[in-house]
């Protein structure tokens, strides 16, 4: 009996060799971590700690008092560093002494001009990183001196517009809305559209975008296509193009099976071709990684075609149930962004920066419409690696009354 609970030499070597395995493997990982922690882990914790923290609107603001004075050529007055700033908001008070009313507004009516002046500092300057003269002369507030107030103003109508037409009404909705710094996050110009990783992991290979006609029955003639398809795409471009042009024929349904399917649905008949598979799992790829999740985030892997309203127990998390139904309301969202972004007002860029793949920045990150180059919002603008994108404002953030109204104006909710 003795015998049998002492181990034996075999035995003992196999344990020895454990234990030396776990102190190696222990030693390495520690090492592995120290070498990290040394490399940065701090900065790195830092910077997780920032990104993760909610949206403050000083932020932006921190952003036009910390940089250098710049010099403008075009009229208008400097708009960054401490001294415009502070010049902006001083002369606004003024200006408020004079006219407790506003003098010329057209969106953001039923406003006093303090509660406008409130406004304009936390959620338009901080939200695009620029002092009042980039929008406004400030002698005179009232006056529509730059184009820059102009596209403003038609920007204040696009969160309206936004929240009332796609945000407020999604399935499910959690309450946050569209702001300025949803899509801005402190730049005015040359916000990123579509993200590193999609630019660095959709390979450019070529693409025949087969479109679905007002019946949606696919396109295969290539002369019945509208022209910027004809030709085959980069896969990036075409993946773009159907972000930009998606359509749903019978909006989805619970009660009937077949409702729902949209451009980028693979169960059509005939047509659907490896490309067509190429671009669904390309877009896939962009929305899954614009919103920072993986392919069950929206669906259940057992039915890719399910909407999947009531999730409990198939998807990971009961809360991602809508989230296909979203995902296809915010292709519809990029696509109507598309249709009337100049309508919208966005400045047309006239030189366009040579960046990124051949052929990528021009027609799809700035897109061409009427002969000019425009940055038109995708996914990855406003979410940029979240499921709620940051600079979103929750109505459980709007306090009752006054302060309410600086926060975040009636007038932009979109009618709620
Ligand atoms: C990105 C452009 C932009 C910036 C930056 C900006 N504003 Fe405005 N401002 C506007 C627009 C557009 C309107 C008109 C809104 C409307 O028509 O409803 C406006 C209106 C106003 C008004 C009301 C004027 C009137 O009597 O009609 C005041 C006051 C004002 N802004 C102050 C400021 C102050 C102070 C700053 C800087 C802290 C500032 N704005 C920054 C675009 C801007
Ligand atoms: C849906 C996304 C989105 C929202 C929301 C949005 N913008 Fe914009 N805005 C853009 C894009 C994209 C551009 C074009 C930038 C470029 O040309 O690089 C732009 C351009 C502008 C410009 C012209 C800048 C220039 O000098 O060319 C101004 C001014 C502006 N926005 C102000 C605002 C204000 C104020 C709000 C809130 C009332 C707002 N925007 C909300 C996406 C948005
Ligand atoms: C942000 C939400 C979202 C994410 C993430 C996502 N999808 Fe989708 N997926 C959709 C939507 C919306 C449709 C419906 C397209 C249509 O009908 O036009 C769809 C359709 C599909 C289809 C076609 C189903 C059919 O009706 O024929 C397949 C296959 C698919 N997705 C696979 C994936 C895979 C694989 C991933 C992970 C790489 C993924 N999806 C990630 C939203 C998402
Ligand atoms: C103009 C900004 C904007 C753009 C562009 C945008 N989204 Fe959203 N998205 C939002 C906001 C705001 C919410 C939060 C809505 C809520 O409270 O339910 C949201 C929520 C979602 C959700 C639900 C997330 C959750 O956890 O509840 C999905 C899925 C989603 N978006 C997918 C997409 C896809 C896919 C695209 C591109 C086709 C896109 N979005 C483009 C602003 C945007």
């Amino acid at each position: 009996m003795q015998m049998a609970s002492r181990p034996s030499d075999r035995q003992s070597a196999v344990l020895i060799s454990v234990a030396v395995g776990v102190v190696v493997a222990v030693i390495t990982t520690a090492t592995f971590y120290w070498i990290v922690e040394l490399s940065g882990g701090e900065e790195r914790r830092e910077a997780a700690r920032i990104a993760a923290a909610p949206y403050d609107p000083t932020s932006g603001i921190r952003l036009i008092t910390n940089a250098e004075p710049n010099t403008p050529t075009d009229g208008r007055q400097p708009w960054l560093g401490t001294e415009a700033w502070t010049a902006g908001v001083q002369v606004g008070q003024e200006y408020i002494a004079q006219f407790p009313e506003p003098q010329n507004v057209e969106v953001l009516t039923g406003m006093s001009t303090a509660q406008i002046w409130g406004y304009m500092q936390q959620n338009v300057s901080g939200a695009l990183g620029v002092g009042c003269q980039y929008c406004h002369d400030i002698n005179n507030f009232a006056a529509d001196t730059y184009p820059q107030k102009a596209a403003a103003r038609n920007m204040l109508r696009l969160v309206n517009d936004l929240n009332a037409q796609f945000i407020v009404n999604l399935p499910n909705w959690r309450g946050n809305y569209v702001q300025c710094a949803t899509c801005h996050n402190g730049q005015p110009i040359n916000m990123e559209v579509v993200g590193d990783r999609f630019v660095g992991s959709t390979p450019p290979i070529p693409a025949t975008v087969d479109p679905l006609d007002s019946q949606g029955d696919v396109i295969v003639d290539a002369a019945a296509k509208p022209e910027e398809i004809q030709e085959p795409l980069p896969l990036q471009n075409a993946v773009l193009y159907y972000v930009y042009n998606y359509q749903v024929w019978r909006p989805y349904s619970p009660d009937e099976p077949e409702s729902g399917r949209g451009s980028l649905a693979l169960t059509y008949e005939g047509g659907r071709t490896q490309e067509q598979v190429n671009i669904n799992q390309g877009t896939m790829n962009y929305m899954a990684w614009s919103l920072g999740g993986g392919c069950t985030f929206c669906h259940n892997s057992r039915n890719f075609i399910d909407y999947e309203l009531d999730a409990a127990g198939n998807l990971p998390n009961p809360e991602y149930g809508y989230n296909k139904l979203k995902a296809q309301r915010m292709l519809l969202m990029t696509t109507w962004l598309n249709a009337n972004w100049e309508q919208y007002g966005a400045i047309p860029k006239t030189d366009v920066p040579d960046i990124g793949p051949a052929g990528f920045y021009q027609d799809q990150y700035y897109r061409r419409i009427e002969g000019e180059y425009y940055t038109v919002p995708g996914c990855y603008s406003c979410h940029a690696g979240r499921d709620i994108p940051k600079a979103a404002i929750n109505q459980a953030d709007i306090p009752e009354g006054d302060a309410g109204l600086l926060v975040f104006p009636p007038v932009l909710r979109g009618g709620t």
